[in-house]
């Protein structure tokens, strides 16, 4: 719980904390980083706990770069194995001990509300780095800002495909889009759609949601397609996995008549659902969002320790 008085950014939970002036305060904030228009050292001296108690490459190293890059330092868990938790200590007495070393806690977990529950027991601010099949509010930051870099984000036709069940990514993005007047195409393998209270809550705040049973179905429609992967690691058994792996893939033949100004993003690593011939389109710009992980994460750990 963030102390009596203090800032509403004081923990980054979930998007749903977040109000539109929120998130485009910190979309501004990117773009000051990204540009490089701020003095040095504005971190120096403040030390930041990554603990990653599931796999990260961009996560953990955009949010370490970041950190870098304003002066100051890291220290590190980067798997269970790693940690006393195998010796059963709980993940409330590991956020109380790392809250006393650091000035703030960057926190991946494998079960969903980790982050929340790690806030309780903080004493410093918790940033969800991913928790289960529920939020990736940092990750959505990073769409916003790379959609926001092209085009308004208002009222734009934007799709997810894919694993819009266990996908915490789409979960945030849907969330924090829905502030901005959008509508939203999902396409999803049986199974696989939007989880009910999420596409109920979408509904309520006022936005559009459209179902296709296919993204041939959609993509001309579109100004956005997000694209994640198959969340294999949340599946209950490997045949279940099977039964819907490589049920999409976005080829070059699939991007005949779409929008000219069409951005397929992507928060990956992605799993053989986009042709690497479609990197060499100007559609594709899921390496650009990878990059912009740094000055949005930079904006970020500011906004928590400033
Ligand atoms: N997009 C994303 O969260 O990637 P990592 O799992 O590599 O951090």
């Amino acid at each position: 719980r963030a102390p009596e008085g203090s800032r509403t950014m004081y923990h980054i939970i979930s998007i749903r904390d977040f109000e539109r002036e929120d998130l485009d305060h910190l979309l501004d904030r990117a773009e000051v980083f990204e540009t490089g228009r701020y003095p040095p050292g504005l971190l120096k001296d403040r030390l930041v706990a990554l603990l990653f108690f599931e796999p990260s490459t961009r996560t953990r190293m955009s949010f370490a770069a970041a950190l870098a890059r304003l002066g100051g330092q890291s220290i590190s868990v980067d798997s269970v194995e790693a940690s006393s938790i195998v010796k059963g200590e709980t993940l409330a007495d590991t956020i109380r001990v790392v809250s006393g070393y650091v000035d703030a806690i960057v926190l991946r977990h494998p079960k969903e509300g980790a982050a929340r529950l790690a806030a309780e027991f903080s004493s410093v601010p918790v940033i969800n780095a991913g928790d289960g099949a529920g939020q990736h509010p940092s990750q959505t930051l990073l769409d916003l800002y790379t959609i926001r870099k092209s085009m308004p984000l208002d009222g734009i036709d934007a799709g997810l495909l894919g694993d819009l069940r266990y996908g915490r990514t789409a979960h945030s993005l849907a969330l924090a889009l829905s502030l901005y007047g959008v509508t939203l195409h999902t396409i999803a393998p049986t199974g696989l759609e939007m989880p009910v209270n999420i596409a109920v809550e979408l509904r309520e705040r006022g936005v559009e949601v459209v179902e296709h049973a296919s993204v041939e179905e959609a993509i001309r429609e579109l100004d956005v397609l997000y694209v994640t992967r198959i969340q294999r690691e949340r599946f209950p058994d490997t045949a279940s996995y099977y039964n819907v792996a490589s049920s999409y893939r976005i080829t070059t033949q699939l991007l005949e008549g779409v929008r000219d100004h069409l951005m397929i993003l992507h928060p990956l690593p992605r799993a053989g659902e986009i042709d690497p011939a479609v990197d060499r389109t100007p559609y594709a710009r899921y390496f650009e969002q990878a990059r912009n992980g740094v000055p949005v994460r930079m904006a970020l750990l500011h906004e928590v320790m400033r």
